[in-house]
């Protein structure tokens, strides 16, 4: 049987994090892979410090949650607030609490419903556990079994979220059987040659060949993938999608856990094309840091599923939601959003520097403050150079940056730093990604 082959992460410089490190390997299975060597003891705003006491600037944000930054005073005190004078624990099934509604109606109110319709929002703990339950409503409302996904997608490592995701290594390998009904079509990636058309065209063939569109209960798309390589889906992808969803009686399901709280400079990545979805799936940067996760969307496709069909012990944490609404405070007192659009053309100006002095850049590309930098053996041939990648993300490490890849090929660097990130820390991350293209591109 083939194994995915994880690199064995360097040895900690100091013995501190280096005892740790052989504890993890000891006690933890290796499939619960380890990006950086580094045992954290403290993080705030963008940075965070090691067992050695070393400072990172944190571009990863813990795989986009950091939105509001480390440790935000805010959520906080509220986390406090709710853990020394409220409660842990009932069990929203049971015994009902005030943050879970009073969240739920905010987030009713931020996410676009279809003219003439209103939202409802239910809990859950992950991102996975989000795309699973939009999943069993659409199916619910519909009485439809297929579902829609694309390639190069990421939905999570539960059954269906494995099932719907789009890439094989190393989130599918040696785990299936999988779901059945969940069928894949081209995401339009022009980079690739994926054009609009030729991704509709894509779609148009697998209800040709394989699965009829008045049995296609729900399409789940992230406007931008994220593990998939930061790839916008063209507005004019999102809007065709929503006439043929609209045409046949299917559920839109949006996949924001990536890419929204902000992330690309509007609250969800889908209001840049103008299209409303009828799913949202939320999680994330949602509760700054605690588990939550949501699934918001019009009431009558919400309330499709029976009295207890929906739900879960921990969905919907006090903590977390008591974390959720101090998120969604700073979001207002620091106009995060305006940041979010800030952010995004420093990256811009940033990575264009990089792609106009070094030949390995094959493209920048993202939205707002969702870029990535795709790495090629040569911008002529495209070839996906994911040992470059590797190499530049060990190398911010010793420059005190912690930088993430992503992409098909592993070959692309991903930014989720903060959106609130200082000037000082901005500083110090860029100049140690600079500086980690050049060590790497002239040795
Ligand atoms: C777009 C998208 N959907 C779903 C998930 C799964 O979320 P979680 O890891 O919280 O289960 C992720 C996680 O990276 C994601 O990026």
């Amino acid at each position: 049987m083939t194994m995915t082959q994880e690199k064995p992460v360097k040895p900690a410089s100091d013995p501190k994090s280096q005892a740790l490190l052989e504890q993890r390997a000891l006690h933890v299975p290796r499939g619960v892979s380890a990006l950086t060597p580094l045992y954290a003891v403290r993080a705030e705003g963008s940075s965070l410090w090691d067992a050695s006491g070393r400072r990172y600037i944190d571009f990863a944000g813990g795989i986009g949650v950091l939105n509001t930054g480390h440790s935000h005073p805010k959520v906080v005190a509220a986390v406090k607030k709710q853990l020394e004078s409220g409660f842990t624990h009932t069990c929203f099934q049971v015994v009902a609490y005030e943050g879970y509604v009073s969240l739920a109606a905010k987030l009713n109110a931020l996410v676009p419903v279809k003219a003439g319709h209103s939202n409802k929002t239910m809990f859950v703990s992950t991102g996975a556990e989000a795309t699973e339950n939009a999943i069993k409503i659409a199916r619910a409302f519909t009485g439809r079994p297929a579902i829609i996904s694309f390639d190069n997608s990421f939905h999570g490592r539960t059954l269906m979220g494995m099932t719907l995701t789009g890439k094989q290594k190393p989130y599918k390998q040696n785990f299936g059987p999988f779901a059945p009904e969940v069928y894949k079509t081209p995401f339009p990636i022009p980079y690739m040659g994926i054009t609009t058309k030729v991704a509709l065209e894509g779609l148009q063939n697998l209800f040709d060949t394989q699965v009829s569109p008045d049995s296609v209960a729900a399409i789940i798309i992230e406007p931008v993938q994220g593990e998939g390589g930061f790839n916008p889906a063209p507005a004019a992808f999102l809007r065709s999608l929503r006439n043929i969803c609209d045409k046949h009686g299917i559920v839109f399901i949006n996949d924001e856990i990536q890419c929204g709280f902000g992330r690309t400079g509007k609250m969800w990545a889908l209001e840049h094309s103008g299209v409303t979805p009828d799913l949202t799936c939320m999680a994330k940067s949602l509760a700054g840091g605690l588990p939550l996760a949501a699934v918001t969307g019009r009431a009558d496709i919400m309330d499709a599923p029976q009295a207890g069909g929906l739900g879960g012990t921990y969905a919907g944490n006090p903590l977390a939601c008591a974390a959720a609404l101090a998120v969604l405070e700073v979001f207002e007192e620091e106009k995060i959003l305006e940041q979010a659009v800030e952010l995004g053309h420093r990256l811009e100006t940033e990575l264009r520097a990089l792609e106009r002095d070094f030949a390995g850049v094959g493209e920048v590309r993202g939205l707002g403050a969702m870029m990535a930098i795709e790495l090629v053996k040569s911008r002529e041939s495209k070839a996906p150079d994911a040992d470059s990648a590797t190499k530049i993300c060990a190398a911010a490490l010793e420059r005190g940056l912690i930088l993430i890849k992503c992409g098909m090929h592993g070959n692309a660097l991903r930014i989720l730093v903060p959106l609130n990130a200082s000037p000082e820390e901005l500083e110090l991350g860029f100049a140690a990604l600079r500086d980690s293209f050049e060590v790497v591109y002239s040795a």
